[in-house]
């Protein structure tokens, strides 16, 4: 496709980022893109375009010589993964937003990159508005990268923010989510954890060269979060924001996981507020940079898809260097979490299973215990996730060093702690 070759576009779902692409197209007529046709499932639904350019056959589409461009913002993932497959076959370049489609089926869609030299680009999928994928794709190497931490779900971040800043009990910031648009149809997939990890999954891939499936991560959502766990993060002058981390290890693997983290007030991602999105990096001689925007709804979304769309002019394609260009990296699991775990019934927690345990607090109602548990124990075991606990990551959470660890272990041991 030359620079100056017209875009000709068939869409794939009118939802809220569908409908907001349609406007924002609109507005945007320097970039010399018609949107040709539109494929949607329910032809009842009352639209705010002309009945003309919607169809239900996805086949008009697919097999439509000038549509040179499908641009895919469905949320089924099956069905987008399948119209994905097809328009890349049928030599057409591709925008996506479907995180969960991407990071199920990264190792196919390579390949079908790969095979078909099309281009098959998912800003948008990442961190909506933020423009995360190419930074991490273009600028920084892979030697330089020690850290990324992110908030990626608007929707947990929008509803921690009401619950503990506007006082809005879970169900009513739920229901204010949904209403902006911020939600996925299935909330559960934000609320736990599901759309975070999925978003992380492909986030390692541009990072680190990382290909792992989404269920190999180690990951929760917001759903265990208390009114009691705001107070202790509060007493301890703190947020509690879901965060995704990946973190070179001294082994040369990365650790990763999305879990609900403790944020002191200084930290950038503490700036992060309601449906915003935040990246922090850190990087050999810059130190850290932040990267800050709103990460759900319908243009900040549909301006990530435009950009896509624009970078389709001039044969912008993903290289995926870090995977293809560099040594790939390898997810590590030798490596401890200094974690704060608040429970109901000592029963439910395991503290044998602890390295050392700090704190220790057994008032009346909820009880909590802040200590260092090893990553393998979390990835392994499910008692974290059940009986109303819940598990929240102190700042910096990850420790090597395993020295400290023995000695504090023994001291415990001694005073007839554990
Ligand atoms: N449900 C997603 C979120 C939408 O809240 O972040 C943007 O990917």
């Amino acid at each position: 496709m030359d620079a100056h070759k017209q875009l000709t576009i068939g869409l794939f779902g009118f939802g809220v980022v569908g409908e907001g692409l349609y406007k924002v197209l609109q507005q945007t007529p320097s970039l010399k893109a018609t949107l040709k046709k539109v494929c949607i499932k329910n032809p009842e639904k009352k639209r705010n375009a002309p009945a003309d350019l919607f169809t239900t056959d996805k086949n008009i589409l697919l097999n439509d010589p000038e549509i040179n461009v499908i641009v895919e913002v469905i949320d089924d993932a099956d069905a987008a993964f399948k119209i994905v497959s097809k328009a890349l076959k049928n030599k057409k370049d591709v925008v996506s937003a479907s995180k969960k489609m991407i990071a199920e089926h990264l190792p196919a869609l390579l390949k079908l990159q790969e095979e078909t030299g099309h281009s098959l680009l998912y800003e948008s999928a990442a961190c909506a508005s933020i423009p995360v994928i190419r930074n991490l794709e273009e600028y920084y190497d892979n030697d330089l990268l020690h850290s990324i931490k992110a908030i990626v779900n608007g929707s947990t971040n929008f509803i921690l923010t009401k619950m503990f800043e506007d006082k809005l009990d879970f169900r009513d910031a739920l229901l204010l989510a949904q209403q902006l648009g911020f939600a996925e149809s299935n909330p559960k997939l934000d609320v736990e954890g599901y759309d975070a990890n999925n978003k992380w999954t492909f986030l390692l891939t541009h990072a680190y060269g990382i290909i792992e499936s989404p269920e190999n991560l180690l990951f929760s959502g917001i759903q265990n979060i208390s009114a009691d766990d705001a107070r202790v993060a509060k007493e301890k002058n703190f947020d509690i924001k879901l965060v995704a981390q990946a973190k070179k290890l001294n082994n040369g693997k990365v650790a990763a996981f999305v879990l609900p983290q403790f944020i002191k007030h200084d930290d950038h991602l503490a700036f992060v507020k309601n449906e915003y999105n935040g990246v922090v990096i850190e990087s050999g001689f810059a130190d850290k940079q932040f990267f800050y925007g709103k990460g759900a709804g319908s243009f900040p979304t549909a301006s990530a898809v435009l950009s896509d769309i624009s970078a389709l002019r001039y044969q912008y394609k993903y290289e995926y260097k870090k995977l293809y260009h560099h040594k790939p990296h390898e997810l590590g699991d030798d490596f401890y979490l200094r974690v704060y775990v608040s429970f109901d019934d000592l029963k439910f927690v395991p503290r044998e299973k602890f390295e050392w345990i700090e704190e220790w607090h057994a008032g009346e109602q909820k009880k909590y215990l802040v200590g260092v548990i090893s990553y393998k124990e979390l990835k392994d075991n499910n008692w974290w996730r059940k009986h109303n606990t819940s598990l929240i990551l102190f700042p910096d959470p990850v420790i090597e060093n395993v020295e400290i660890r023995g000695l504090k272990k023994k001291s415990l041991e001694l005073a007839g702690l554990i």
